[in-house]
């Protein structure tokens, strides 16, 4: 659920009109590096993300990118506003203004609509939290290109401002990583039917439950036998090198409360 605060998150004005910066700005609108693939972005990543902290700063980061979306559609809208269409069209915005008269749309500045398809989303929580890194440095990196690109001081400062936000986002899901990384590490031990599961980010391991209620040995040779763990292929390495050491049960202290998750 949203609510919506009815001002921009930053103010918007404008020196003077501007079509050619204006038709730039459509990059970070529409464009593969933009705030609507931004937003979409983190708020699909959000369902699969299992770490709570980092699914939450997914949902606010993907909500503020919207509010990044209305300061640059504020900034097309102003820049474009009163100029005849001779200007337009000299800034190249005349096939746009036949489609989309003086309103920003969803393409970059080449008038490329545009695409969920440049968005990636696999449903890893790792591949998809550096996807998201990724992202905000290629928006940091944008702004700074449209920024080189203006003298205008009032719309400098907003780039600036958005530009600042991209760097923000990029550390608070740095953190993110750090954090779903530590909880996927986590070995967890939660009960599945007849087993326990016990699992962490490179795989996955079962034992039946009479198995993990055996004392821990102390020699370790003669209980390798009975109490090997059965494995299940995961991700990363060979099963052998994740789990308890071949032969040694789970300890004592770790044994859950039956249909308890840690
Ligand atoms: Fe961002």
């Amino acid at each position: 659920m949203w609510y919506y605060t009815k001002k921009l998150e930053h103010p918007v004005r404008v020196e003077r009109s501007d079509p050619r910066m204006a038709k730039l700005i459509l990059s970070q609108y529409g464009g593969p590096q933009g705030e609507l693939a931004a937003a979409t972005r983190y708020l699909t990543h959000r369902f699969t993300m299992p770490e709570p902290r980092a699914r939450a700063t997914l949902i606010d980061i993907g909500t503020e990118e919207f509010a990044h979306l209305e300061v640059l559609g504020e900034l097309f809208e102003q820049l474009i506003d009163g100029v005849p269409l001779s200007e337009l069209r000299r800034a190249g915005l005349d096939t746009y203004y036949v489609e989309h008269g003086r309103q920003p749309f969803y393409v970059n500045s080449d008038g490329v609509p545009f695409t969920e398809a440049y968005v990636n989303a696999t449903g890893d929580p790792i591949a998809n939290m550096h996807e998201d890194i990724a992202a905000e440095e290629r928006a940091r990196a944008v702004y700074e290109h449209l920024i080189a690109m203006t003298d205008d001081v009032h719309v400098k400062e907003a780039l600036r401002f958005l530009w600042s936000r991209e760097v923000v986002h990029a550390d608070r899901f740095r953190e993110s990583l750090q954090r779903v990384t530590d909880y996927l590490n986590e070995r967890r031990v939660i009960r599945v039917g007849e087993y326990y599961e016990r699992s962490n980010r490179l795989g996955r391991l079962t034992w039946r439950v009479d198995e993990i209620r055996q004392p821990r040995p102390t020699g370790g040779q003669e209980l390798r036998s009975q109490q090997a763990p059965e494995a299940e292929p995961g991700r990363g390495g060979p099963p052998g090198e994740i789990g308890p050491a071949e032969g040694e049960a789970m300890p004592e202290s770790q044994e859950p409360e039956a249909g308890t998750a840690l």
